[in-house]
């Protein structure tokens, strides 16, 4: 870094200088990281939640768990996993299960992508590793939804091998202690910041690390409010802390604007049967069950030719509340209409109102409709 006479720092003249900048930085980056490593795993090991996944450290329990963790909180996920795993308690369950049952036992999850590229990899466990989750890094990331993140999780707490799992919280925690203003939405941020931990982790005890960066930015360094340096076995090492600055650290840059669909969602009841539609099997939602439901905000008139219902089949709809979803690229904007049968009609599958519960998947999407039916 080159200081000139007034004291400022003066701006990157050369590709050369820019290099010196950035060795520099990134050695000071790095052992302001390396300085954590012991009171980060004093403090986990302290401090870190018994969590049902971490009874043991056997894989398939960590990708189940890591995997529900991606889209949901720890308090929530909970009763999901424990489900699942009496459900599906190892890989060769999860590779026969049929993919309605799967979806159920996903349900309220959302991202069910992420369900069904479990049972693609736990298909590839049983075929080419014998049952066996592979320990090779390569091997992990090779399989079907697994991605760095998920890797790292299992190598590091399953194996003991030294990978870093860079996730939302971790990339809060390490933006913050070196008070970084990278954008952490990018993807050249996350390589960067996986590249530094990767050097300076400690090479034992892998997984508690990790564990315990994840567990830091759930509980003290916080997205959301004042996170709790006062608390923080880091504070004395974190550069924003020291500052200041750790309620504006990290940067994000702004997600893209969501499309708005304006849909009409329709309970048909009949005789203590609720009509249902599969969904097509590519796209949003895919292959899960909805209740039929149409793009616009339609009136009542309109009811009989958009669901093709012939006039004399149903009374007229009652208005039920509105309703919004927000998916990853989309919201839904819902209006709904209960409308009663007085004879069955075609198109429909027509699923006893108990079922809903225990067989159909019916994506939270529908959650303030589904509530509705009693
Ligand atoms: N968040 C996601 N995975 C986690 C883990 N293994 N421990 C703590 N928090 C997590």
């Amino acid at each position: 870094m080159d200081i000139s006479e007034n004291g400022r720092i003066q701006s990157q003249s050369s590709d050369e200088s820019a290099g010196r900048f950035t060795d520099a930085c990134r050695q000071a980056q790095k052992s302001r990281l390396q300085a954590i490593n012991v009171p980060l795993l004093t403090w986990y090991k302290a401090n870190g939640r018994m969590l049902p996944w971490r009874r043991d450290s056997q894989p398939y329990h960590v990708w189940i768990s890591e995997i529900m963790l991606q889209q949901t909180r720890i308090e929530a996920v909970i009763p999901y996993y424990s489900r699942f795993m009496q459900a599906l308690p190892g890989v060769a369950d999860l590779a026969s299960v049929e993919d309605d049952r799967l979806m159920k036992l996903w349900e309220g999850l959302g991202y069910y992508s992420r369900a069904r590229n479990l049972k693609k990899a736990a298909i590839v466990i049983m075929e080419k590793y014998g049952g066996f989750m592979p320990s090779r890094y390569e091997e992990l990331v090779g399989l079907p939804g697994i991605g760095s993140y998920t890797a790292g999780a299992i190598a590091s707490i399953s194996f003991g091998k030294a990978y870093p799992a860079v996730d939302g919280n971790v990339l809060r925690v390490v933006s913050r202690i070196l008070e970084s203003r990278e954008d952490i939405l990018k993807q050249s941020t996350k390589k960067r910041m996986g590249t530094l931990l990767a050097e300076t982790m400690p090479k034992v005890e892998a997984g508690a690390f990790n564990q315990g960066l994840m567990e830091l930015g759930e509980t003290l360094c916080i997205p959301k409010g004042e996170p709790k340096c006062p608390q923080c076995p880091l504070a004395g090492f974190c550069l924003s802390s020291l500052h200041g600055m750790a309620g504006q650290i990290p940067v994000k840059s702004l997600p893209k604007e969501r499309r708005i669909e304006k849909r009409t969602v329709c309970i048909l009841e009949y005789n203590g049967y609720i009509g249902l539609r599969k969904r097509a099997p590519t796209g949003l939602l895919a292959s899960l069950y909805e209740l039929p439901n149409v793009l616009g905000h339609l009136a009542k008139e309109e009811l009989a030719d958009a669901f093709r219902l012939e006039e004399e089949a149903g009374i007229a709809g009652e208005r039920l509340p509105d309703a919004r979803h927000i998916f990853s690229h989309v919201e839904w904007r819902m209006i709904g209409y209960k409308v009663r049968l007085t004879k069955p009609v075609q198109g429909y599958l027509m699923a006893k109102k108990q079922d809903l519960k225990t067989i159909y998947p019916l994506p939270n999407a529908f959650s303030r409709y589904i509530k509705l039916i009693k």
